[in-house]
């Protein structure tokens, strides 16, 4: 192989500014979180090591869910004191929880340093930033761009999602102009929006596996998604400063991830990175990791290897 090749790196991002979220203990196929005032258990496929807090401290966990064997099937066992709903603060971000048919509690903490991500690449346009979140579930990607000062778009197919978003808009203080929200498909918009002509200074997406749109349209990872970021390419506006993916329950590598968006950025300049978004247990240092991400980005920073993946 030609030595002059400079590889790709996978980065590996953690979220250490939280302050009211923890991962306190993972293993035997469980993670142990505390979230605000309330400690849960979830399973975790990946945490096949052993546990390293006592029964004692997972004892302590007002919920845990049971999962059966299909995809994001199971439910929640709860002490009868549990909340139905409660706050997370990160930063100047208010989130509401609540547990929800699947395991799902309304935020992705691992996301955090994403979102910190998009505000750092907004914060010298901020005001004048139109920013595209797709499939943006309730909204940490939204609240986040708009807390910046970007006028935000968020898309999803659940109405549910959505005002569950709405909530989380509320709860952090954001004005109801910062944000047009969307029902429908992502893919079907972003190539209405592409024909429309409208453009997008940043664009956000966190497809799933598998979904559907609001009328039925199939969304699956692999044969879609070619489809969607070559139309993403074609609404990122000539003035674009970035473009993050991130991709849950795939078993796609990040560097899948940096080809395509290197392929679609190539006439921006510019850097794309990729790697993995982790959690750390707190009991053993331990990183779990929970998604990949690829990020293509306008201008230089401090990012740890950026300029091995110069485009
Ligand atoms: C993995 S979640 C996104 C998580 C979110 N980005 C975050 O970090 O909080 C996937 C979301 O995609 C939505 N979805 C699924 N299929 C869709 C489709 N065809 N068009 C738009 N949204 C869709 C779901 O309703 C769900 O809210």
């Amino acid at each position: 192989m030609n030595d002059k090749v400079i590889l790709p790196q996978v980065n590996i991002l953690t979220s250490p500014d939280w302050q009211e979220y923890a991962l306190l203990d993972s293993g035997e196929g469980k993670k142990l979180e505390q979230f605000g005032k309330v400690r849960l258990i979830r399973p975790e496929a990946e945490a096949v090591w052993n546990r390293k807090l006592s029964e004692t401290e997972w004892n302590q966990a007002a919920a845990e869910f049971i999962p059966t064997a299909e995809e994001n099937g199971g439910h929640w066992k709860k002490k009868a004191s549990f909340p139905a709903e409660w706050k997370v603060r990160y930063k100047d971000l208010m989130f509401q929880l609540m547990l929800s048919n699947s395991k799902q509690v309304g935020i992705f903490p691992e996301q955090a340093c994403q979102w910190d991500w998009v505000r750092q690449q907004l914060s010298p346009i901020g005001r004048s930033a139109q920013v595209l979140n797709l499939f943006g579930y309730t909204g940490g990607m939204t609240i986040a761009a708009a807390a910046a000062g970007a006028k935000v778009t968020h898309l999803d197919a659940s109405k549910k999602a959505i005002q569950w978003a709405k909530e989380n808009q509320t709860a952090s203080g954001l004005g109801s102009d910062s944000i047009r929200w969307m029902l429908d498909d992502g893919l079907k918009f972003v190539q209405r929006e592409a024909r429309r002509g409208n453009r997008y200074q940043g664009i956000i997406l966190d497809p799933p596996k598998f979904g559907r749109g609001p009328k039925g349209e199939v969304w699956e990872f692999y044969k879609s998604f070619p489809e969607l970021i070559q139309a993403c390419g074609e609404i990122l506006a000539p003035d674009a400063r970035f473009l993050l993916v991130t991709a849950y329950a795939i078993k796609a590598s990040s560097l899948t991830l940096n080809n395509v968006l290197a392929e679609i950025t190539a006439k921006f300049g510019g850097f794309v990175t990729n790697g993995e978004v982790c959690l750390q247990d707190r009991s053993g240092g331990r990183l779990l990791s929970m998604a990949v991400y690829g990020r293509w980005q306008k201008e230089r920073d401090s990012l740890p290897n950026l300029e091995r993946t110069m485009v």
